[in-house]
């Protein structure tokens, strides 16, 4: 992350209202729903501000979740245990950037800061692979930029935490 910018989970203190990325789904979760899931420990929002323009530019939300073993691909799964149904991973259920910093690597560095914490989280409760769930097309290709792999019979694409840690 570059000096100028910095994440911090979302509070009382951010303008929620002024957040549009384009996308009405995720402008609306970020407006009335994040804060109770935050609360309700459903799944935590960071957000991406800015030392000099205090505005959110952008941001990401992480859980817990678990994959069937059968949907990750047979190169992978031959390597894990049998009696392993359900694989532990990590859900990046959300991400976006404002639509007046888009096309800036914003995307780009707010990604890899969720892929960051993923990875610390990984030493601390172990989690086999990230997991997104791309609202359409446009944000699949993104994320196949960043070499993660759709999962058969499911919008989800899913990206090793072995690859994950080889960035950091
Ligand atoms: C998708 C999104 C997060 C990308 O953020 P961004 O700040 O515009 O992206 P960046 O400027 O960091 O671009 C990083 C790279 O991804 C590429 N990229 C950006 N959007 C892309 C897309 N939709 N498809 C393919 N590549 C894309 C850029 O060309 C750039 O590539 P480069 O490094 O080779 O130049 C942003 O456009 C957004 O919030 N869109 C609406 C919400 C959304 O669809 N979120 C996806 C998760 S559900």
């Amino acid at each position: 992350m570059g000096n100028e910018f910095f994440t911090e989970l979302l509070g009382s203190k951010h303008n929620k209202s002024s957040f549009t990325c384009g996308k009405y789904l995720l402008d609306n979760y970020l407006q009335k729903q994040a804060g109770q899931d935050l609360k309700r420990k459903l799944a935590v929002c960071y957000v991406l501000n800015e030392h000099s323009i205090d505005r959110i530019k952008g941001y990401y939300t992480l859980s817990n979740s678990s994959i069937h073993a059968d949907l990750i691909p047979f190169e992978l799964r031959k390597k894990l245990p049998p009696s392993y149904n359900a694989i532990l991973t990590t859900l990046i259920g959300r991400l976006a950037i404002d639509s007046d910093f888009q096309g800036k690597g914003l995307g780009k560095l707010l990604l890899v800061d969720a892929l960051k914490r993923c990875f610390e989280l990984s030493v601390l409760l172990g989690s086999f692979a990230v997991i997104v769930d791309p609202l359409d097309l446009e944000a699949e290709l993104f994320y196949k930029k960043y070499g993660f792999i759709k999962l058969p019979d499911s919008g989800k694409m899913f990206l090793p935490m072995r690859t994950i840690e080889q960035l950091f």
